[in-house]
């Protein structure tokens, strides 16, 4: 690899590009990131992202963070440095270079990493998912939630996951509410209702989730953001997932079956938001 990456104020080889030691975000996972969509060159919704970004630096009381301008101009600085017309930009925020020494009591100026990657390989639809207990995976989970660096349950997760060929895990709580995937929301459809798990679970307001809800109605979905408990979830007639690098995926899983039709209507509108350009769009289900 040999892409520019932004270290904290620096462009630096990703051969060569390190952090520090004393980085919090290393030492502590005390991180908040986001991944953005490049499409033909062009940053996908990024005052989305910021603004989920900043509700994370109030939530950890970070300071001297980064403003939406400068967040943008570093982002287009790397699409421009490195030519990435198509792919996954993440923005890491740290909350600095602290010490062992009370590293809680910190503060000073928070660190930003910027890194690429191509979009995630897509399975055949619809793609296998899994679901798993989160007492079995404790994830970090903030109401309202926050991206932070710490994936240490989904990350686990997905390694299971991938063992017994499942593209994503998907969490329920305690009280077996479905909650979200380890990297994506979820979705269902009964009838003309589309549900997703409501915010207050902790589950993350996904910039696709968002969107998402926002054209159900143009597919005759009534949309709630509601509680829907994993033994309920055999009775519904579609299920999909969502996150920027996928958009939205058709799911099924052991003992589920399912046409996916209005869930491929909606592919179609998402395409139109991805590329609104372009009349040929990706998704043909004729
Ligand atoms: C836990 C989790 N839920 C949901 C999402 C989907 O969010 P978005 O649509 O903003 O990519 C992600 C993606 O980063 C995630 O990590």
């Amino acid at each position: 690899m040999d892409s520019m990456i932004y270290v904290n104020g620096e462009w630096q080889k990703e051969a060569v590009a390190y952090v520090s030691i004393n980085d919090l975000g290393f030492l502590y996972g005390d991180s908040l990131f986001e991944t953005i969509r490049s499409i033909n060159g062009r940053l996908f919704k990024p005052q989305i992202h910021f603004d989920r970004l900043e509700n994370g630096f109030k939530k950890l009381r970070y300071e001297n963070t980064p403003d939406y301008d400068t967040f943008l101009s570093l982002l287009n600085d790397f699409i421009m440095r490195n030519d990435f017309q198509n792919g996954m930009i993440r923005f890491i925020v740290t909350r600095g270079l602290g010490t062992m020494e009370a590293p809680w009591s910190y503060v000073g100026k928070t660190n930003i990493y910027i890194k690429g990657r191509p979009l995630p390989k897509l399975p055949d639809f619809p793609a296998h998912i899994n679901f798993v207990n989160e007492e079995d995976y404790p994830v970090a989970r903030f109401n309202p939630a926050i991206k932070s660096g710490n994936y240490l349950a989904n990350m686990l997760a997905k390694k299971d996951a991938d063992a017994i060929n499942s593209f994503e895990p998907i969490f329920y709580n305690k009280s077996k509410y479905i909650t979200e995937g380890a990297l994506r929301n979820i979705f269902f459809i009964r009838g003309n209702m589309l549900f997703t798990p409501a915010l207050s679970l902790g589950v993350l307001p996904g910039v696709i989730r968002n969107l998402v809800l926002k054209l159900a109605p143009m597919c005759n979905l009534l949309q709630m953001e509601t509680i829907i408990r994993y033994e309920d979830i055999d009775g519904m007639d579609e299920a999909f997932i969502t996150s920027t690098g996928i958009g939205i995926l058709p799911v099924t899983w052991d003992g589920f079956e399912s046409d996916s039709i209005k869930t491929y209507e909606l592919m179609k509108l998402l395409d139109k938001e991805f590329y609104p350009t372009e009349e040929a769009i990706r998704f043909d289900n004729s």
